[in-house]
């Protein structure tokens, strides 16, 4: 695709990989816009930019959608949409003989999984609208699963259902658009070092890092 001059949304695009892309996507010569939860890093995001950022958490209907109405107003129907909200809260599914609060899974997948489909419905929803002069491309989408998603660690049950049901979303929704000259695609990351994996909690995150050292001496 032809990034220059193109609407981009970026969600969880305050921090980490999000981040990353956008600033990919600005070098390009899009038009970015993120969307976070987090305020302190939305500003600092901002800083010496022309992108717009929104507080909005990508699982409530209501407010995505008017962030998606105000992206369009402001910058033209969005084209490009990369998905990488997320968080990894750990969990046992019993702990000290208690069994674990079903809403700490909830959340998991309410943002994992429902945030990216919220947000891949209100994409597409513009792209298909939008008159696009390219021939090729009305959008491209991608969306952010995980390792976790194939060989989950001990904790990781909720993370690892959301990942799993981003990759496999992807594929029907594939089908679908392909017709519509939308393309979307699924990136399974192993381990990097941002505030995600850097501020699991100490066991947690000794789990997570010592299984990616087992996978690269694989
Ligand atoms: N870091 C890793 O090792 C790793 C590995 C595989 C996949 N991933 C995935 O990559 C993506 C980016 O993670 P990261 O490592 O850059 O983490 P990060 O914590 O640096 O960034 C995630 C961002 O998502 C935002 N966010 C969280 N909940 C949100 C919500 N409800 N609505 C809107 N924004 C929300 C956070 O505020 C944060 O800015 C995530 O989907 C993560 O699951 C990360």
């Amino acid at each position: 695709m032809e990034i220059r001059g193109r609407t981009a949304v970026v969600t969880g695009g305050a921090s980490g990989l999000g981040l990353a892309v956008a600033r990919m996507l600005d070098d390009q010569g899009a038009r970015v816009a993120l969307l976070d939860r987090d305020p302190e890093r939305i500003r600092a995001s901002l800083a010496n930019t022309s992108w717009l950022g929104f507080d909005v958490d990508v699982s409530d209907e209501l407010a995505t959608e008017r962030a998606f109405n105000s992206i369009r107003d402001s910058l033209g129907p969005v084209s490009i949409l990369v998905n990488c909200a997320g968080i990894a809260t750990p969990g046992s599914v019993v702990r000290k003989g208690a069994p674990m609060p079903l809403d700490e899974f909830r959340r998991v997948i309410e943002v994992n999984l429902l945030g990216t489909i919220n947000c891949i419905r209100l994409a597409v929803a513009q792209m298909v609208q939008a008159n696009v002069s390219d021939p090729h491309d009305c959008g491209v989408i991608v969306n952010t699963a995980s390792i976790a998603a194939f060989d989950g660690q001990v904790g990781q049950a909720a993370y690892a259902a959301s990942k799993a049901g981003v990759a496999a979303i992807t594929l029907p929704i594939a089908r679908e658009l392909g017709a519509n000259r939308i393309r979307i695609m699924a990136i399974a990351p192993g381990v990097f070092a941002t505030p995600m994996t850097l501020d699991l909690p100490e066991k947690s995150r000794n789990v997570v890092f010592s299984a990616a050292q087992s996978h690269a001496k694989r």
